[in-house]
């Protein structure tokens, strides 16, 4: 259909069925003809590079704050308790004074201090399994890497580790758009578990201060004295939200699609392992584990002559405006040395730009370092890389890797 009639249909209502048995293509198909798409629960996903990334930070936007949690009928409880106290989930002034304490650590210089530890974390889990013949990348691998390392951020002492990483995982579930009812009295019990467990940890620190993140926080938030006792808790479970399923399914993606170019691109980098960075870029454009961004139409949203009303649900699909043809020449082709601007766009946007890019880039780099020196002949097994869901957090199954 010419653009020139596609202003005058409406955009199509899609299921949720539909979007996540082929995603990329419906994206590639509606985006040439529609601005956006609507899900058939009202949703709006909005598809070009260009409209993606200006209503970021629009001010006919904003944040979602409690709106989503309260369409799947939360109203109280830890979920609520979570999403009405986090800085994912504000706006404004709240959002600054939640996101302020935990900004310096997590720049980029700080993060870069952590780079050695994450390599050795990396290379003791591949020396670990090398007499095994075989791993499973996502749950002996890609979960331990992100999991260990916030864990080591916030002084968790080892043997709590194994609890905080099944912990850190069940809370995540309630990001991602796959998890149903049946779910959330696990994902409940978690938060709760979780939230009396970081209490601890600040308690600890307020009374026994030492040279390290968390004492910095407590130290922080007691100064400015903005923050109750809950906000102060919700927030290291943000970091602890926003870090694990992200990371693990940005891991699994990336050296799944790698291996699928086995002799191809997954040599070229063992030939010249500097271009892990740009894979690293690569494949979260390609197949990102972050597929969206939300946000609330506060005004009607014109674009390309269709409109979003005023106090709709708006997901700003960057999974589709990393396919745009506008801006990324060739864009379904896997390609190591694209040309990438500074702020990629799978991390966001405007106020809420990630915080943890830079800890997210190390994981991802060490991790795929890692096993590109080990010198394995790495394949992969019986199955190929699969990745579920076409908005917010994305899931993968596992997959298994072996070598000779
Ligand atoms: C590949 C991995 C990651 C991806 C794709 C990713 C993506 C994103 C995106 C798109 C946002 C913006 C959400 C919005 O505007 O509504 C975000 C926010 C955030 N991310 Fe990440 N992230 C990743 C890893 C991490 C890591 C490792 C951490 C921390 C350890 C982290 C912590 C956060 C936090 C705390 C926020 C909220 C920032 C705010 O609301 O001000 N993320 N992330």
């Amino acid at each position: 259909m010419s653009s020139q009639y596609a202003a005058f249909l409406a955009p199509p209502t899609l299921s949720y069925q539909s979007l996540n048995a082929a995603p990329h293509d419906l994206y590639r198909k509606h985006r040439s003809e529609f601005p956006f798409v609507q899900r058939e629960c009202g949703v709006f996903l909005v598809l070009r590079a260009k409209d993606v990334q200006a209503l970021i930070s629009d001010p006919r936007t904003r944040q979602v704050e409690t709106e989503l949690a309260r369409a799947r009928g939360i109203s109280a409880g830890p979920v609520m308790d979570l999403v009405s106290n986090s800085l994912l989930f504000s706006n404004g002034d709240v959002h600054r004074r939640r996101r302020q304490p935990l900004s310096r650590c997590f720049a980029f210089r700080m993060m870069e201090g952590l780079r050695s530890n994450v390599r050795s974390l990396a290379q003791e889990l591949v020396t670990h399994k090398l007499g095994d013949g075989e791993m499973k990348l996502r749950d002996d691998y890609a979960a331990a890497i992100p999991a260990i390392t916030i864990a080591s951020i916030l002084g968790i002492p080892r043997c709590d580790v194994p609890l905080f990483t099944s912990l850190s995982y069940r809370v995540a579930k309630i990001l991602t758009t796959s998890w149903t009812y049946d779910d959330l009295p696990d994902i409940e019990a978690a938060i709760t578990e979780l939230s009396v467990y970081v209490s601890g940890l600040i308690d600890d620190r307020r009374k026994r201060p030492r040279p390290d993140f968390l004492s910095d926080y407590v130290a922080s938030i007691d100064e400015a004295g903005e923050m109750s006792a809950l906000e102060a808790v919700m927030q290291i479970i943000s970091v602890v939200l926003g870090g694990t399923d992200t990371t693990r399914a940005a891991i699994v993606i990336m050296v799944g699609l790698l291996l699928q170019q086995r002799d191809g691109v997954w040599q070229t980098l063992r030939h010249y392992p500097d271009m892990v960075p740009a894979a690293v870029s690569e494949s979260l454009r390609y197949e990102p584990s972050a597929a969206s961004i939300p946000r609330l139409a506060v005004a009607d949203i014109e674009l390309a002559g269709h409109v979003i009303p005023r106090g709709s649900p708006v997901l700003l699909s960057t999974m589709s405006a990393m396919r745009d043809p506008d801006v990324f020449a060739d864009p379904d082709r896997f390609d190591l040395v694209r040309p990438m601007s500074k702020w990629h766009p799978v991390f966001g946007g405007g106020e809420h730009r990630c915080l943890g890019e830079a800890l997210a880039r190390i994981e991802m780099e060490e991790a795929l370092s890692a096993l590109i020196n080990s010198r394995l002949d790495l394949e992969l097994g019986d199955q190929q890389l699969n990745v579920h869901g076409h908005a917010g957090i994305r899931q993968v199954d596992e997959l298994v890797v072996r070598w000779r």
